[in-house]
């Protein structure tokens, strides 16, 4: 089959691509730049240019394709989200680019399956109780209303039900070596430091990359059409998390710097979101596609960091 993809070269990006081609499918990426065009030439696929917010440009490639893969986005570093600025063209390339997308699709005839990477931070503060996107309440303030709107028009693309499918994955927290993020907090952990983001009771969700990635492949072949939670088997608390961290990098402990520091880095708002409690659960998603995750927890997951940032 012919996928056309957005930010093929992003962390999730790259794993999809190589997993899909390795699976025989032909992959078209949008381009944007002659950096990310020779990314796309090495792994294999076929750049196009295109205008992610012009439904021309779009439909030009997308014909033709039987899915489409929305895996672009632009969040800044964590220094640079305090700005005002910071998200707008985050919150463009998920409403505004979903939205173009859709329609370019919908132009097509020929797409059948829209795929757009939601993530589940949005499900209001739950405790210790097992959350899921059936049941679980959202509240999501304004960094995450244009991953909503994203998730409407993923929905709309599949309005009746039986010709096409409209699947949103909603995603914890990527974690893994390609991970910038996760880079950073090894590397702080080495020094013997860590910031932690919730209370330590609060459970955080994540998925090690290379399990979205194969996650969205089983979505492709197995799921129909719908709003599905990937994470891990075993959500931790911070606590937890930062002990199985602490042993990925073989110390007994890891010095916590207060969470006040936040607040130079987070607006208020995504203080907020950071430090809710979201146990989150993938049951209904393995159940429908057979998935399993490779990392179950963040004891394996953080050593494979480890190992992995050590080997590169
Ligand atoms: N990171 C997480 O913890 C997490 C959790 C849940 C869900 N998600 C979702 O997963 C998806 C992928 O995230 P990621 O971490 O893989 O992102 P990433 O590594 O930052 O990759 C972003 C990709 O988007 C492309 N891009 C940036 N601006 C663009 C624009 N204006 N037009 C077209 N393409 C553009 C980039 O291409 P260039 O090479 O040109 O820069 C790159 O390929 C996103 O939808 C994100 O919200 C992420």
């Amino acid at each position: 089959m012919k996928i056309f993809v957005t930010g093929a070269t992003g962390v999730l990006g790259r794993p999809v691509v190589r997993m899909l081609m390795d699976d025989g499918a032909e992959i078209v990426a949008l381009s944007r730049s002659a950096a990310n065009r020779e990314s796309i030439v090495k792994m294999g696929a076929t750049p196009v240019d295109a205008d992610l917010f012009d439904v021309e440009s779009l439909s030009r490639h997308i014909t033709g394709c039987g899915a489409v893969l929305h895996l672009a986005t632009s969040i800044p570093p964590v220094s640079k989200l305090r700005s005002a600025d910071a998200l707008i063209m985050n919150d463009r390339i998920r409403d505004a680019g979903t939205k173009a997308l859709v329609e370019a699709a919908l132009a097509s005839q020929s797409v059948k399956t829209f795929l757009y990477p939601g993530i589940c931070f949005m499900y209001a503060d739950g405790g210790a109780r097992w959350l899921a996107a059936d049941d679980a309440e959202i509240r999501a303030p304004s960094p995450l209303r244009s991953t909503l709107a994203a998730e409407r028009h993923v929905a709309a693309f599949d309005e009746s039900k039986t010709v096409r499918r409209g699947i949103t994955l909603r995603f914890g927290a990527f974690y893994g070596a390609t991970s910038r993020d996760s880079r950073d907090m090894l590397n702080m952990a080495r020094k013997g430091v860590v910031l932690p983001m919730a209370p330590d009771d609060a459970y955080r969700s994540f998925i090690w990359v290379d399990d979205a990635a194969t996650a969205i492949h089983a979505a492709l072949e197995n799921a129909d059409s719908g709003i599905y939670d990937v994470v891990e088997d075993v959500p931790y608390t911070q606590r937890e998390a930062i002990e199985a961290l602490a042993r990925a990098v073989r110390r007994k402990r890891l010095w916590r710097l207060p969470r006040w520091m936040l607040r130079l880095a987070l607006t208020p708002e995504l203080r907020e979101l950071v430090g809710r409690s979201q146990r989150v659960s993938a049951k209904r998603f393995k159940d429908i596609t057979g998935w399993q995750p490779d990392v179950r927890d963040q004891t394996d997951g953080w050593v494979r960091v480890a190992r992995e940032v050590a080997g590169a």
